[in-house]
């Protein structure tokens, strides 16, 4: 039977389409593994369902052996996977796009509604027992009918990120390398409009640190980031830096550049929201996510074309 080395805990559905297969071994390990324990633990397989943080590249490959036919990552996001390496070796790489749009986009709405209307700040307030009472000027926040939201990567999640908000009055933006018809505007326009940016292109080399000092410093005054991708696309130094400065009206992230530590002047402050990575976080889509990878799994080792190849 094929092993089929899954690195971490999937739903039971995947599991059972998986085991239809070859014989399944999921990491007991409730963690993350380290690079030498990842490359022991999928030695011999003939696939491996990865996660979002292993480093799934060509020494992982070697370590598995000749046998290894398809890395499925269960995310749609895969700058963790050298796909290149893989490729050369002759190995599937496949993703989980579409299933997990309309999560995410509820995960990035609910943050900046989170952040625009104080709602984490009001909590930790009544939360400390701090004595307070209605008044017309208490904590008063940004309201969204009327306001321009840019879109950075209007994919799949960018718009179903756009018709959330859309349906609460706001203006749409967007910028990437598709133009998708009206809203269409450079990334500095995006910048210079919007008064919350939200963030929904992949992690590449062209999107490392897109949002910088310099890319800070371009927003309107008021505004707000939302960052539900990938966190290494913002500079959270250069990110705490101009919150400290003044420079934008706060922050909502989910994501981490250096995940899962966060720039410890970011949770200090009042003006962030932070969420730890629940993008696609519900019951609904991570059992799609983790179906759709093992079904990618089952068609390469059977044979077949998988359904969502990730092409380098
Ligand atoms: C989650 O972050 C994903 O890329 O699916
Ligand atoms: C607020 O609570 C109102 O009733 O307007």
């Amino acid at each position: 039977m094929a092993k089929i080395a899954v690195t971490r805990w999937i739903p039971d559905d995947a599991v059972k389409l998986l085991a239809e297969a070859g014989d399944v071994m999921v990491s007991p390990a409730d963690r993350p593994l380290a690079p030498d324990e990842l490359r022991e633990f999928v030695s011999g397989a003939s696939a491996v369902v990865g996660m979002l943080h292993d480093r799934l590249d060509g020494a992982l490959a070697d370590a598995a052996g000749p046998g290894l036919k398809v890395v499925a990552n269960v995310a749609v996001g895969y700058d963790n996977v050298d796909v290149p390496a893989l490729a050369e070796r002759g190995i599937v790489v496949t993703n989980t796009p579409g299933v997990l749009a309309d999560a995410t986009a509820d995960l990035a709405f609910g943050l900046l509604l989170a952040v625009t209307r104080r709602i984490g700040e009001g909590e930790r307030l009544l939360r400390s027992r701090t004595p307070w009472s209605f008044h017309l000027g208490f904590l008063l926040g940004s309201g969204l009918q009327g306001k321009t939201l840019g879109i950075v990567g209007l994919g799949q999640i960018g718009r179903a990120m756009a018709k959330r908000a859309e349906a609460f009055g706001m203006e749409i933006v967007y910028s990437g390398r598709t133009n998708r018809g009206a809203g269409h505007v450079s990334f500095e326009e995006l910048l210079a409009r919007s008064d919350v940016v939200s963030l929904h292109c992949p992690l590449t080399p062209e999107t490392r640190h897109l949002i910088d000092a310099a890319a800070l410093r371009a927003m309107k005054p008021g505004a707000y980031l939302v960052n539900t991708t990938r966190g290494p696309v913002v500079d959270e130094a250069a990110l705490a830096d101009a919150l400290e400065a003044g420079e934008i009206a706060g922050a909502a992230l989910d994501v981490f550049e250096k995940e899962p530590e966060v720039e410890p002047r970011l949770l200090g402050r009042e003006d962030v929201v932070l969420s730890p990575h629940l993008g696609s976080a519900t019951v609904e889509t991570r059992t799609a996510m983790a179906v759709l990878a093992a079904r990618n799994v089952v068609e390469v080792l059977d044979g077949r074309a998988p359904l969502t190849e990730v092409k380098p």
